[in-house]
Protein backbone atom coordinates (compact mmCIF):
# COMPACT_ATOMS: atom_id res chain seq x y z
CA UNK A 1 0.00 0.00 0.00
CA UNK A 2 1.57 3.18 -0.96
CA UNK A 3 0.19 5.77 2.17
CA UNK A 4 0.97 9.61 1.68
CA UNK A 5 0.56 11.44 5.64
CA UNK A 6 -0.86 15.02 4.62
CA UNK A 7 1.07 17.55 7.04
CA UNK A 8 4.45 17.12 9.31
CA UNK A 9 3.40 18.62 12.15
CA UNK A 10 3.04 16.59 16.00
CA UNK A 11 0.57 14.37 14.42
CA UNK A 12 1.98 13.68 10.89
CA UNK A 13 5.20 12.64 11.54
CA UNK A 14 4.29 10.70 15.13
CA UNK A 15 1.76 8.78 12.15
CA UNK A 16 4.13 8.31 9.68
CA UNK A 17 6.83 7.40 11.65
CA UNK A 18 5.45 4.23 13.41
CA UNK A 19 3.95 3.33 9.52
CA UNK A 20 7.43 3.40 8.17
CA UNK A 21 9.21 1.92 11.27
CA UNK A 22 6.20 -1.12 11.80
CA UNK A 23 4.90 -1.72 8.79
CA UNK A 24 6.46 -2.41 5.10
CA UNK A 25 3.99 0.14 3.10
CA UNK A 26 5.38 2.66 1.05
CA UNK A 27 4.84 6.14 3.09
CA UNK A 28 5.37 9.52 2.42
CA UNK A 29 5.18 12.79 4.24
CA UNK A 30 3.27 16.01 2.17
CA UNK A 31 4.26 19.27 3.01
CA UNK A 32 3.34 22.80 1.63
CA UNK A 33 7.16 24.00 2.38
CA UNK A 34 9.65 22.42 0.39
CA UNK A 35 12.12 23.54 2.56
CA UNK A 36 11.18 22.01 5.28
CA UNK A 37 10.53 18.75 3.65
CA UNK A 38 13.72 18.79 2.17
CA UNK A 39 15.22 18.45 5.90
CA UNK A 40 12.79 16.12 6.77
CA UNK A 41 13.60 13.50 4.20
CA UNK A 42 17.99 14.37 4.55
CA UNK A 43 17.29 14.04 8.12
CA UNK A 44 14.23 11.79 8.79
CA UNK A 45 11.76 12.34 11.89
CA UNK A 46 12.62 12.07 15.01
CA UNK A 47 10.52 10.71 17.63
CA UNK A 48 10.90 11.10 21.49
CA UNK A 49 8.96 9.11 24.13
CA UNK A 50 8.00 5.25 24.80
CA UNK A 51 10.86 3.24 23.06
CA UNK A 52 12.63 6.32 21.98
CA UNK A 53 14.33 8.53 21.20
CA UNK A 54 14.95 7.05 17.83
CA UNK A 55 15.04 8.67 14.02
CA UNK A 56 13.11 7.10 11.16
CA UNK A 57 13.92 7.74 7.65
CA UNK A 58 11.26 9.50 5.55
CA UNK A 59 10.30 9.97 1.83
CA UNK A 60 9.05 13.97 2.40
CA UNK A 61 8.07 16.23 -0.65
CA UNK A 62 5.92 19.66 -1.40
CA UNK A 63 5.38 18.06 -4.50
CA UNK A 64 2.57 15.26 -4.91
CA UNK A 65 3.50 14.78 -8.33
CA UNK A 66 6.93 13.02 -6.75
CA UNK A 67 4.91 10.57 -4.76
CA UNK A 68 2.01 10.05 -7.57
CA UNK A 69 -1.44 7.86 -6.51
CA UNK A 70 -1.51 6.55 -3.04
CA UNK A 71 -4.43 4.30 -1.73
CA UNK A 72 -4.16 6.19 1.88
CA UNK A 73 -4.32 9.25 2.12
CA UNK A 74 -4.27 10.67 5.85
CA UNK A 75 -4.71 14.10 6.84
CA UNK A 76 -2.82 15.49 9.96
CA UNK A 77 -2.99 19.49 8.68
CA UNK A 78 -4.60 21.92 11.29
CA UNK A 79 -8.44 22.13 10.52
CA UNK A 80 -8.04 25.91 8.79
CA UNK A 81 -5.73 24.23 5.89
CA UNK A 82 -7.64 21.54 5.19
CA UNK A 83 -9.59 23.37 2.19
CA UNK A 84 -5.74 24.34 0.90
CA UNK A 85 -4.71 20.16 1.56
CA UNK A 86 -7.11 19.21 -0.44
CA UNK A 87 -6.47 21.19 -3.49
CA UNK A 88 -2.70 19.80 -2.84
CA UNK A 89 -3.51 16.56 -2.83
CA UNK A 90 -5.23 16.12 -6.32
CA UNK A 91 -2.08 14.51 -7.65
CA UNK A 92 -2.24 11.38 -5.90
CA UNK A 93 -5.61 10.29 -5.33
CA UNK A 94 -7.54 8.31 -7.76
CA UNK A 95 -11.38 6.59 -7.62
CA UNK A 96 -9.84 4.24 -5.34
CA UNK A 97 -7.61 6.27 -2.91
CA UNK A 98 -8.97 6.70 0.67
CA UNK A 99 -8.93 10.10 1.96
CA UNK A 100 -8.92 9.21 5.90
CA UNK A 101 -9.16 12.39 8.63
CA UNK A 102 -7.85 12.54 12.09
CA UNK A 103 -7.95 16.02 12.54
CA UNK A 104 -9.08 17.90 15.44
CA UNK A 105 -12.67 19.52 15.85
CA UNK A 106 -15.66 18.86 13.24
CA UNK A 107 -15.81 20.40 9.72
CA UNK A 108 -13.58 18.46 7.85
CA UNK A 109 -15.10 15.56 6.49
CA UNK A 110 -17.76 18.30 5.09
CA UNK A 111 -14.35 20.06 3.57
CA UNK A 112 -13.13 16.32 2.13
CA UNK A 113 -16.89 15.54 0.91
CA UNK A 114 -17.03 18.71 -0.98
CA UNK A 115 -13.57 18.10 -2.90
CA UNK A 116 -13.70 14.60 -3.17
CA UNK A 117 -17.67 13.03 -2.74
CA UNK A 118 -17.98 10.94 0.86
CA UNK A 119 -17.50 7.45 -0.94
CA UNK A 120 -13.64 7.93 -0.65
CA UNK A 121 -13.55 10.11 2.89
CA UNK A 122 -13.02 8.20 5.85
CA UNK A 123 -13.67 10.31 9.22
CA UNK A 124 -11.51 9.19 12.39
CA UNK A 125 -10.51 10.38 15.62
CA UNK A 126 -7.00 9.83 17.69
CA UNK A 127 -6.70 9.89 21.30
CA UNK A 128 -2.77 9.84 21.13
CA UNK A 129 -1.27 12.50 22.51
CA UNK A 130 1.75 14.56 20.45
CA UNK A 131 4.08 17.51 21.23
CA UNK A 132 5.74 19.36 18.39
CA UNK A 133 9.37 19.69 19.14
CA UNK A 134 10.82 21.57 15.82
CA UNK A 135 10.77 20.31 12.04
CA UNK A 136 10.44 16.69 12.02
CA UNK A 137 10.71 16.14 15.51
CA UNK A 138 8.06 14.80 18.15
CA UNK A 139 7.00 13.66 21.73
CA UNK A 140 5.06 11.10 21.55
CA UNK A 141 3.26 12.70 25.19
CA UNK A 142 0.84 9.59 26.08
CA UNK A 143 -1.23 6.73 23.97
CA UNK A 144 -4.80 6.49 23.44
CA UNK A 145 -7.08 4.65 21.21
CA UNK A 146 -8.60 5.36 17.44
CA UNK A 147 -11.67 4.57 15.80
CA UNK A 148 -12.75 5.33 12.15
CA UNK A 149 -16.02 5.12 10.32
CA UNK A 150 -17.68 5.86 7.29
CA UNK A 151 -20.21 8.89 7.55
CA UNK A 152 -23.00 6.41 6.60
CA UNK A 153 -22.40 3.82 8.78
CA UNK A 154 -20.92 1.02 6.14
CA UNK A 155 -18.03 -1.03 7.10
CA UNK A 156 -16.46 -1.91 4.13
CA UNK A 157 -13.30 -4.50 3.76
CA UNK A 158 -11.16 -0.81 2.39
CA UNK A 159 -11.82 0.45 6.02
CA UNK A 160 -10.91 -2.98 7.87
CA UNK A 161 -7.45 -2.67 5.73
CA UNK A 162 -7.12 0.67 7.09
CA UNK A 163 -7.54 -0.04 10.43
CA UNK A 164 -5.55 -2.73 10.45
CA UNK A 165 -2.18 -1.04 9.08
CA UNK A 166 -2.67 1.96 11.85
CA UNK A 167 -2.52 -1.34 14.19
CA UNK A 168 -0.04 -2.90 12.89
CA UNK A 169 1.88 0.60 13.61
CA UNK A 170 1.23 0.52 16.93
CA UNK A 171 -2.19 3.01 16.68
CA UNK A 172 -4.99 0.42 17.74
CA UNK A 173 -7.66 0.96 15.73
CA UNK A 174 -11.48 0.13 15.79
CA UNK A 175 -14.18 0.43 13.11
CA UNK A 176 -17.17 2.32 14.10
CA UNK A 177 -20.64 2.26 12.28
CA UNK A 178 -21.76 5.36 14.31
CA UNK A 179 -18.40 8.14 13.54
CA UNK A 180 -20.44 10.96 14.52
CA UNK A 181 -20.94 9.84 18.02
CA UNK A 182 -16.85 9.60 18.01
CA UNK A 183 -16.23 12.71 16.40
CA UNK A 184 -18.71 14.72 19.01
CA UNK A 185 -17.86 12.95 22.37
CA UNK A 186 -14.42 13.39 21.06
CA UNK A 187 -15.40 17.55 20.07
CA UNK A 188 -17.24 17.97 23.90
CA UNK A 189 -13.81 17.09 25.45
CA UNK A 190 -11.93 19.91 23.08
CA UNK A 191 -14.60 22.48 24.05
CA UNK A 192 -13.83 21.81 27.58
CA UNK A 193 -10.41 21.81 27.91
CA UNK A 194 -8.12 23.66 24.78
CA UNK A 195 -9.83 27.20 24.69
CA UNK A 196 -9.68 27.08 28.35
CA UNK A 197 -5.63 26.16 28.38
CA UNK A 198 -5.14 28.58 25.48
CA UNK A 199 -6.31 31.22 27.51
CA UNK A 200 -5.30 30.58 30.95
CA UNK A 201 -1.90 28.81 29.92
CA UNK A 202 -2.19 26.00 32.23
CA UNK A 203 -1.76 22.69 31.55
CA UNK A 204 -4.61 20.33 30.86
CA UNK A 205 -4.38 19.15 35.00
CA UNK A 206 -4.43 22.26 36.67
CA UNK A 207 -7.69 23.78 34.75
CA UNK A 208 -9.58 21.80 37.76
CA UNK A 209 -7.63 23.75 40.45
CA UNK A 210 -9.09 27.00 40.30
CA UNK A 211 -12.66 26.43 40.99
CA UNK A 212 -13.49 29.68 38.40
CA UNK A 213 -12.33 27.99 35.19
CA UNK A 214 -13.68 24.37 36.22
CA UNK A 215 -17.22 26.27 36.28
CA UNK A 216 -16.46 27.96 32.70
CA UNK A 217 -15.85 24.60 31.54
CA UNK A 218 -18.56 22.55 33.15
CA UNK A 219 -20.77 25.90 31.29
CA UNK A 220 -18.89 25.70 28.28
CA UNK A 221 -19.77 21.55 27.98
CA UNK A 222 -23.37 22.18 29.07
CA UNK A 223 -24.11 24.32 26.53
CA UNK A 224 -22.32 21.98 23.92
CA UNK A 225 -24.25 18.88 25.10
CA UNK A 226 -27.79 20.87 24.34
CA UNK A 227 -26.80 21.33 20.68
CA UNK A 228 -25.07 17.17 20.85
CA UNK A 229 -28.79 16.23 22.56
CA UNK A 230 -30.78 18.66 19.58
CA UNK A 231 -29.13 17.01 16.96
CA UNK A 232 -30.12 13.67 18.50
CA UNK A 233 -26.22 12.60 18.26
CA UNK A 234 -25.39 9.95 20.93
CA UNK A 235 -22.79 10.25 22.91
CA UNK A 236 -19.74 7.59 24.39
CA UNK A 237 -20.25 8.47 27.77
CA UNK A 238 -23.02 9.15 30.52
CA UNK A 239 -21.66 12.04 31.95
CA UNK A 240 -19.83 14.19 30.10
CA UNK A 241 -18.87 16.63 32.75
CA UNK A 242 -17.40 13.87 34.50
CA UNK A 243 -15.56 12.71 31.46
CA UNK A 244 -13.54 16.21 30.35
CA UNK A 245 -12.56 16.01 33.80
CA UNK A 246 -11.39 12.86 34.05
CA UNK A 247 -9.46 13.50 30.39
CA UNK A 248 -8.07 16.02 32.51
CA UNK A 249 -6.63 14.49 35.07
CA UNK A 250 -5.08 11.64 32.51
CA UNK A 251 -3.57 14.01 30.69
CA UNK A 252 -2.76 16.49 33.04
CA UNK A 253 1.22 17.42 32.42
CA UNK A 254 -0.39 17.87 28.42
CA UNK A 255 -0.16 20.93 27.16
CA UNK A 256 -3.21 21.23 24.84
CA UNK A 257 -2.57 21.45 21.03
CA UNK A 258 -4.41 24.96 21.08
CA UNK A 259 -2.16 26.09 23.75
CA UNK A 260 0.82 24.69 21.98
CA UNK A 261 -0.60 26.81 19.00
CA UNK A 262 -0.81 29.60 20.93
CA UNK A 263 2.81 29.54 22.13
CA UNK A 264 4.33 28.95 19.25
CA UNK A 265 2.05 31.84 17.82
CA UNK A 266 0.15 29.23 15.44
CA UNK A 267 -3.24 29.98 14.40
CA UNK A 268 -5.44 27.98 16.42
CA UNK A 269 -8.31 25.56 15.53
CA UNK A 270 -10.79 27.50 17.93
CA UNK A 271 -13.36 27.74 14.62
CA UNK A 272 -13.22 23.87 14.20
CA UNK A 273 -13.85 23.79 18.19
CA UNK A 274 -15.59 25.81 20.54
CA UNK A 275 -16.60 28.16 17.42
CA UNK A 276 -17.87 24.88 15.67
CA UNK A 277 -20.73 24.93 18.76
CA UNK A 278 -21.27 28.48 18.51
CA UNK A 279 -22.19 27.92 14.73
CA UNK A 280 -23.81 24.76 14.91
CA UNK A 281 -25.99 26.02 17.86
CA UNK A 282 -27.02 29.48 16.48
CA UNK A 283 -28.72 27.11 13.59
CA UNK A 284 -30.49 25.51 16.17
CA UNK A 285 -31.59 28.81 17.80
CA UNK A 286 -29.72 27.51 21.16
CA UNK A 287 -27.93 29.93 23.11
CA UNK A 288 -24.19 29.41 23.50
CA UNK A 289 -22.72 33.00 25.49
CA UNK A 290 -19.66 30.63 27.13
CA UNK A 291 -18.39 29.62 24.02
CA UNK A 292 -19.26 32.57 22.05
CA UNK A 293 -17.17 34.36 24.88
CA UNK A 294 -13.85 31.02 24.63
CA UNK A 295 -13.86 31.71 21.03
CA UNK A 296 -13.52 35.63 20.95
CA UNK A 297 -10.83 35.54 23.88
CA UNK A 298 -9.02 33.05 21.85
CA UNK A 299 -9.01 34.69 18.63
CA UNK A 300 -7.91 38.09 20.29
CA UNK A 301 -5.25 36.36 21.84
CA UNK A 302 -4.06 35.02 18.43
CA UNK A 303 -4.23 38.58 16.60
CA UNK A 304 -2.37 40.35 19.88
CA UNK A 305 0.50 37.50 19.36
CA UNK A 306 0.65 38.00 15.77
CA UNK A 307 0.93 41.89 16.23
CA UNK A 308 3.29 41.55 18.83
CA UNK A 309 5.36 39.43 16.87
CA UNK A 310 5.34 41.75 13.95
CA UNK A 311 6.04 44.78 16.16
CA UNK A 312 9.73 43.08 17.25
O1 LIG B 1 -6.15 18.77 21.68
C1 LIG B 1 -5.59 18.21 22.64
O2 LIG B 1 -4.58 18.68 23.20
C2 LIG B 1 -6.12 16.86 23.11
O3 LIG B 1 -7.19 16.51 22.29
C3 LIG B 1 -6.54 16.80 24.58
C4 LIG B 1 -7.44 15.60 24.81
C5 LIG B 1 -7.26 18.05 25.04
C6 LIG B 1 -5.35 16.50 25.45
O4 LIG B 1 -4.40 17.51 25.49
Amino acid sequence: MKITVVGPGALGCLIAAHLKNKTKEEIWLLDEFADRARKISLDGVRLEGPGGPFTVKMNATANAKDIGISDLVIICVKSYSTDDACKGIKDIVSEKTGILTLQNGIGNVQILNDHFGPDRVIAGVTNHGSTYMGTGHVRHAGKGDTTIGKADGRVLGAIREVAGVLTKAGFETKVSRDIDSVVWSKLIVNTGINALTAITCLNNGALLEHEGCRQIMRSAVQEAVKVVKRKRIKLMYDDPIQKVESVCRATSSNVSSMLQDILSNNKTEIDFINGAIVRQAKALNIPTPVNEVLTSLVKTIEESCKARVREK
